[in-house]
Parts: C-alpha cells; sequence; structure tokens
C-alpha cells in the first residue's frame, strides 16, 4: 500500500503546484470523511498499535497527532482522524476571515524533503470554523484547535483578537495551541516577550479558567530564538500553567541552496530537524517537568519521532513528514514506537 503512495499517488499530486495538491488532499478528504466506506478503509488501512497516553488530563489513543496547518479550516478533519493519528491539530484560525498571503505561497523543495510556506493564517475566520465544527461534531481523537492574530490586528491589540477567538471556538476544542511563532505574519514573533506574553497569557487562561470545564492551553514556540531565550519563554509559560508546542517552521536557511536565501516563509522537514530538536532541549529545561511538550519540526522518521518521546517530549506532531511520507507515515511510527517498547522490556 505504501508502494501506491510512493509510485503513484505521490508523483501525480507532485506534479501540482503544492497549494493545488493541498487543495485537493483536503476535498478528498472532506470526500472521504462524507462516506462511509473510505472512512473505514482508511481506519483499516492506517491504524497502528495503539498506546494510550494522558496528556494535560486528556486521553490520547497514541502520542502521535497532526500539526496545525493542514486542516486549516475545521473541514475535514473526520477523515484525517482515519489516518491513525492520536490527535489532530486544526488551524490556525483567526478570530476574523483573512486571504493570507498573495500566492505563491507554498513550495516544496523534494531534495531536501522539505516545504517552505508563507501562507499567512488564510482562513474563514473563527465563527465560519465554529458552525463547521459544529455540524461535522467531535472526531474520533482529541482535538486542538491553533488560533492566531489577525494580520491587521496591532499587537497593543492583539489579547483581545486572540480572547474573542478562544471564546468563539472554545466548545469545540479539547485543547487550544497560542500561535505566537508563525514568521509569516508581521511582528507575530513579538509575542514571545513577556510584555506582550504573560498578559496575553492571563487573558486566556484567565477565561479558560472561568469555564465549567477548563481545557489545556499551549502556547506554540518558534525555534529561531536562542536557547535561553526559549528557556526563559518556557519557564514564564510553565509558570502560569500552560503547556508548550515545539517549534514552528524556521526562518533560517541553513544548507539550501542560495535561491531560497531570498523566498520568504517557514521552512519545514528535514532541515528544521536539529533546530527543533534544540529548541525541545531548551523548553524542556524551561518547563522542568511542571508542564507537558508537545514536539513539532522536521519528525521526518519513525526513528525520530522515537527520539523527540525519549528526549521527554509528551507527545509529538508531524506535518511535512506526512507530505513526503504518505498515509502510512503515521502507521509506520506507531509499529516502529510498539517494537522498540517491547525491545527495551
Ligand atoms: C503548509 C504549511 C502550513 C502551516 N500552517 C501552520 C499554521 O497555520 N499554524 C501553525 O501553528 N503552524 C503551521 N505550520 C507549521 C506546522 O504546524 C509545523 O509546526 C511545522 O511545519 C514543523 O513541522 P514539520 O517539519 O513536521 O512540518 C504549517 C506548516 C506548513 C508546511
Amino acid at each position: 500500500m505504501g508502494f501506491l503512495y510512493e509510485k503513484l499517488a505521490k508523483p501525480a499530486l507532485f506534479l501540482l503546484d503544492p497549494e493545488t495538491a493541498h487543495d485537493a488532499a483536503v476535498l478528498a478528504a472532506r470526500a472521504g470523511g462524507a462516506l462511509k466506506l473510505p472512512a473505514w478503509a482508511a481506519r483499516l488501512a492506517c491504524a497502528g498499535p495503539q498506546r494510550t497516553v494522558k496528556v494535560a488530563g486528556l486521553d490520547f489513543p497514541n502520542p502521535v497527532g497532526l500539526a496545525a496547518g493542514f486542516d486549516k479550516d475545521c473541514e475535514c478533519y473526520p477523515f484525517l482522524g482515519e489516518l491513525g493519528f492520536g490527535f489532530l491539530e486544526l488551524g490556525t484560525v483567526t478570530l476574523r476571515p483573512q486571504p493570507g498571503n498573495p500566492k505563491p505561497r507554498l513550495f516544496r523543495l523534494p531534495e531536501k524533503a522539505a516545504l517552505l510556506n508563507r501562507m499567512g493564517f488564510n482562513n474563514r475566520g473563527a465563527f465560519a470554523a465554529a458552525e463547521r465544527l459544529r455540524r461535522l461534531g467531535r472526531g474520533r481523537v482529541p482535538l486542538g484547535i491553533n488560533i492566531g492574530k489577525n494580520a491587521d490586528c496591532p499587537l497593543d491589540q492583539a489579547r483581545e483578537n486572540y480572547l474573542e477567538a478562544l471564546k468563539v471556538l472554545y466548545p469545540y476544542g479539547d485543547y487550544f495551541a497560542v500561535n505566537i511563532s508563525s514568521p509569516n505574519t508581521k511582528q507575530l514573533r513579538e509575542l514571545h516577550r513577556p510584555e506582550y506574553l504573560e498578559p496575553l497569557l492571563d487573558a486566556l487562561l484567565g477565561f479558560a479558567a472561568s469555564q465549567p470545564s477548563k481545557k489545556p492551553v499551549f502556547v506554540k514556540l518558534a525555534p529561531d530564538l536562542e536557547p535561553e531565550e526559549i528557556k526563559d519563554c518556557a519557564r514564564l509559560i510553565a509558570g502560569r500553567g500552560a503547556g508548550l508546542i515545539v517549534s514552528n517552521t524556521t526562518v533560517g536557511r541553513e544548507g539550501l541552496d542560495r535561491r531560497w536565501e531570498h523566498e520568504p516563509g517557514g521552512l519545514s522537514g528535514a532541515p528544521l530537524m536539529e533546530k527543533a530538536r534544540a529548541a525541545l532541549g531548551a523548553a524542556l529545561d524551561g518547563a522542568a517537568g511542571a508542564v507537558p511538550v508537545i514536539a513539532s519540526g522536521g519528525v521526518m522518521t519513525p526513528e525520530e519521532a522515537a527520539w523527540r518521546l525519549e528526549a521527554g517530549a509528551a507527545l509529538v506532531q508531524v506535518y511535512t513528514g506526512l507530505v513526503y511520507g504518505g498515509p502510512f507515515f503515521v502507521r509506520n511510527i506507531l509499529k516502529h514506537l510498539a517494537r522498540k517498547e517491547s525491545a527495551d522490556a
């Protein structure tokens, strides 16, 4: 089956421009989710050995999740939940709809097993997402909803912008991810600074605490800060009781052809691995075991997923690995984790 993806589906998808291929995949997943047979077939083909993990009070059937950015509009997650994932992170959703950056804004670097994107939070906004989440219902696995700031919202109004989005989406997520780390929204990464981060977190966590069901909040960090800065940031976030997702894409271009130096955007996949590992280490140091840390960035092999979990991540997320590895990527990771666990026992 993996052979079919490698030899047929992937070459066909890779003939398309990357964003068209992504849109086609979302469309297919929407159709697949609406029909019982494809969903059932996908479940049968893609399920891997399960290993329930409890993180932030939630039960995850396995520790491998889909990172944010694939289902930005919360429209195809029921089918994605059949691909073996232990959880799905939807979004980034912003309060108001916005078109994102001009196209082209997504690029493949197949020789590096990487993607470069400057999508810019293209999405139909929190109210439309909430309506679809209400209609499609809960998926098979825990859902995280990743929220971001509208591009036209100044930094000093970011707190209200995030808070309103959280309020609209709160009934539908099992956890929430606060995205302060996309490189594609001007000044967004300024929100790592304590003078912005503290009031932002106080507002979001205060709202969650005031609700009958207190849901966990995670903050997604950038990998491009100095290790000490990541550590300080993680300490601040953990001190307030929020978890961490480490990390988002990088603005670094180490090891790439010079043509990519002048192409703005965030790099993901294999070239991000070392940076994401280092950022995870610094975040784990800062969090000091007080809150869970989810690993993201450059997880392109089952061995790398195992490495992040052994390093101390509570859960791991993939995106670019799925694009290059195909729908059996998660199952292969889960098989590897199960084999390793029985060998270590
Ligand atoms: C096309 C694309 C769109 C993305 N959009 C988002 C997004 O909307 N919000 C977000 O937090 N991360 C977004 N990401 C970042 C991923 O969630 C992930 O953190 C990053 O790609 C590193 O993981 P990977 O190397 O496994 O892809 C996006 C990544 C890609 C490739």
